[in-house]
């Protein structure tokens, strides 16, 4: 029998009605908010590319992460952007290096709030790959993945409350894993950006992170977009080499894949809503050609609504905020 005896309308008509039935929730819980730290002291610089995102100095990143914990977002996960680059990635090899300062720092300032620590050589390399680079112009990858461990097991000593390789390197997971329970670190989580794409939407970031590769790309290890079974491959390798959760990198289109990855794993799954798609909102809502709240929600919720657990967000603390009023 359809209409008119069926009327999907009636649970619609009202706020209450529309409360009641409401399928997803969106709530600050599952909100993370990347920072980005920079050498230096009272350095607060706004990133041109990124409306309301700032590179910050240590000090500063520890003043605004209280400001973070204070809106009721639960976690950061902090970038580092040294000074030195080399092509032994030296500065993210310093056990007292700018991100160990950072995540410590901010550990010190609140000590409730989770510091996810993102593990990576681009910040660090003079050629900005996420890699070490061969003479032959390769990515070395085991040398690498050693080199992430060590990484690794610097920003867990710090403090880190879990890290997250965001490299691509086949086996990484595994070399953090035997890395930091070697050292007796057997309880530090590792967030795995086990399916992340070769995407356009990074551009943003590279300007924040001074990490834009130097020559070429990074389609030899980020996924191609076109690929979602590759995407499942990647995450239950992952996990098998001890990925605690997994990452989905951009959010918005790759939604499919989010759904995907949520039926096929039991691991909390986090999805990335990177600076291309903080940057798209934040452009076209500065020219009112969109109403900046209700595109954030929308984004925001339906993320969710495709399986993300947990969400990677430049519009976290504001979200919060919007929620709490
Ligand atoms: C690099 C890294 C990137 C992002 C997070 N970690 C960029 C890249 O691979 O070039 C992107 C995040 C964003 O765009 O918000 N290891």
């Amino acid at each position: 029998m359809g209409f008119p005896h069926v009327r999907p309308r009636r649970t619609r008509q009202s706020e209450p009605w529309r409360r009641l039935v409401r399928e997803t929730q969106l709530s600050p819980d599952a909100l993370i908010y990347p920072l980005f730290v920079v050498p230096g002291t009272g350095v607060r610089r706004a990133v041109d590319s990124m409306p309301g995102i700032f590179q910050l100095s240590v000090e500063e990143a520890a003043r605004h992460a209280r400001e973070v914990a204070a809106s009721g977002v639960p976690a950061v996960i902090v970038f580092a952007a040294p000074a030195h680059k080399d092509a032994d990635a030296s500065a993210a090899r310093d056990p007292h290096g700018l991100a160990a300062q950072a995540i410590t720092a901010i550990k010190t300032a609140c000590p409730t709030l989770l510091v996810w620590a993102d593990v990576c050589l681009c910040g660090a390399t003079d050629h900005g790959h996420c890699g070490h680079v061969s003479e032959a112009g390769v990515i070395d990858n085991d040398r690498s993945i050693a080199t992430l461990a060590e990484v690794a097991l610097n920003y867990a000593h710090a403090g880190a409350d879990a890290v997250a390789p965001s490299d691509m390197m086949d086996g990484r997971v595994a070399a953090i894993r035997a890395r930091l329970d070697a050292a007796g670190l057997d309880q530090t989580p590792i967030v795995s950006y086990a399916v992340k794409y070769a995407s356009a939407f990074y551009g943003p970031f590279r300007e924040a992170a001074e990490s834009a590769p130097a020559f070429g790309d990074r389609r030899s290890y980020q996924l191609d977009p076109a690929n979602a079974r590759e995407a499942l491959r990647e995450v239950a390798l992952d996990i098998e080499e001890g990925a605690d959760l997994v990452m989905v990198k951009p959010a918005g289109p790759y939604l499919d894949v989010i759904t995907r990855v949520r039926a096929a794993v039991q691991v909390p799954v986090v999805a990335y809503q990177v600076s291309g798609e903080y940057s798209l909102i934040k452009a076209a809502a500065a020219r009112g050609w969109i109403d900046e709240r209700a595109a954030v929600l929308e984004t925001l919720t339906g993320i969710r609504r495709a399986g993300a657990d947990l969400i990677l967000s430049y519009f976290a603390p504001q979200v919060a905020q919007w929620l709490r009023t």
